[in-house]
């Protein structure tokens, strides 16, 4: 096990300097709990508007609130004190016009302490991209397969599998490079473009269903724990399976409860 030997919390010019030096490594948070054991063992934690579905069961990432993402992130950044944390920016709170995403960027970044924010963008959304980093805001782009597009994609499909579907993405990554995106994050994107995207970029690339030849990667904890459902995606490596230990000490507790072996007066008061 690795654990990061760092003075302090990992800056976003710190994340952008590790290209071409060592891999960076993500996961998501969105508890204290999780994020308390990732702290030093990651890069960067995201909080992904996965929430949505992985802590809250909705069927898709588009019901995810302001008002929770700025909870979760301030629940992370309050619980951590050396991975930088990276809100993720949720449907419908910057896809409107640069200065609305300026405003919700602005009070993310002001009421939880997290160093940037990531967003699912495009060749049209590189000017938001743009107006908020000359603004101070911090922009991790977000192209590939994109959740918030959901609807618009018909399902969640991975991209880049054509030439043509391979020269928008391409396009989209320059435009929001050009916009001053200090990181891209590939998601189901075909290998060959995620490589090709990544040997053109001169900012790190962290991939999620992408290639090994990106800058990093980032998995949903959740997932790789063996706690996402039943359906395990393509680009998830279950590293434990967490339900199972959960499963398995719930039943004990009912089990003893049941049949009288707990508790025992070793675990009451005034014996
Ligand atoms: O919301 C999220 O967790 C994400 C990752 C899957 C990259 O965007």
């Amino acid at each position: 096990m690795s654990t990061q030997v760092r003075n302090g919390r990992m800056t976003v010019p710190q994340l952008v300097a590790m290209k071409g030096r060592r891999k960076i490594v993500s996961l998501t948070a969105y508890s204290s709990a999780i994020a308390q054991v990732i702290d030093p063992l990651v890069d960067f934690i995201l909080v992904g508007d996965s929430t949505a579905m992985v802590g809250y069961g909705r069927s898709s990432t588009l019901g995810m609130r302001l008002d929770e993402t700025i909870a979760h992130t301030r629940a992370v950044v309050d619980s951590t004190r050396l991975a930088c944390v990276i809100a993720d920016m949720p449907f419908g709170s910057y896809q409107e016009s640069p200065e609305q995403a300026f405003r919700n960027c602005a009070e993310v970044l002001a009421r939880t302490g997290c160093a940037a924010v990531k967003l699912e963008v495009n060749q049209v959304l590189a000017s938001t991209v743009a107006f908020l980093v000359e603004r101070g805001v911090p922009v991790m782009a977000h192209i590939g397969l994109m959740p918030q597009f959901v609807n618009v994609m018909g399902g969640y499909k991975a991209q880049g599998l054509s030439s043509e579907g391979g020269a928008t993405l391409l396009a989209d990554a320059r435009a929001n490079l050009r916009a001053g995106a200090f990181a891209l994050l590939l998601e189901g994107v075909a290998e060959p473009v995620a490589r090709a995207i990544t040997e053109a970029s001169d900012k790190p690339t962290i991939g999620i269903g992408a290639s090994p030849a990106c800058d990093g990667q980032v998995l949903v904890t959740e997932d790789l724990l063996g706690l996402g459902g039943e359906h395990v995606p393509r680009f998830v490596k279950q590293y434990a399976d967490v339900a199972g230990v959960i499963r398995e000490a719930c039943a004990r507790f009912g089990d003893e409860v049941r049949d009288g072996t707990f508790p025992t007066l070793d675990h009451c008061y005034g014996v």
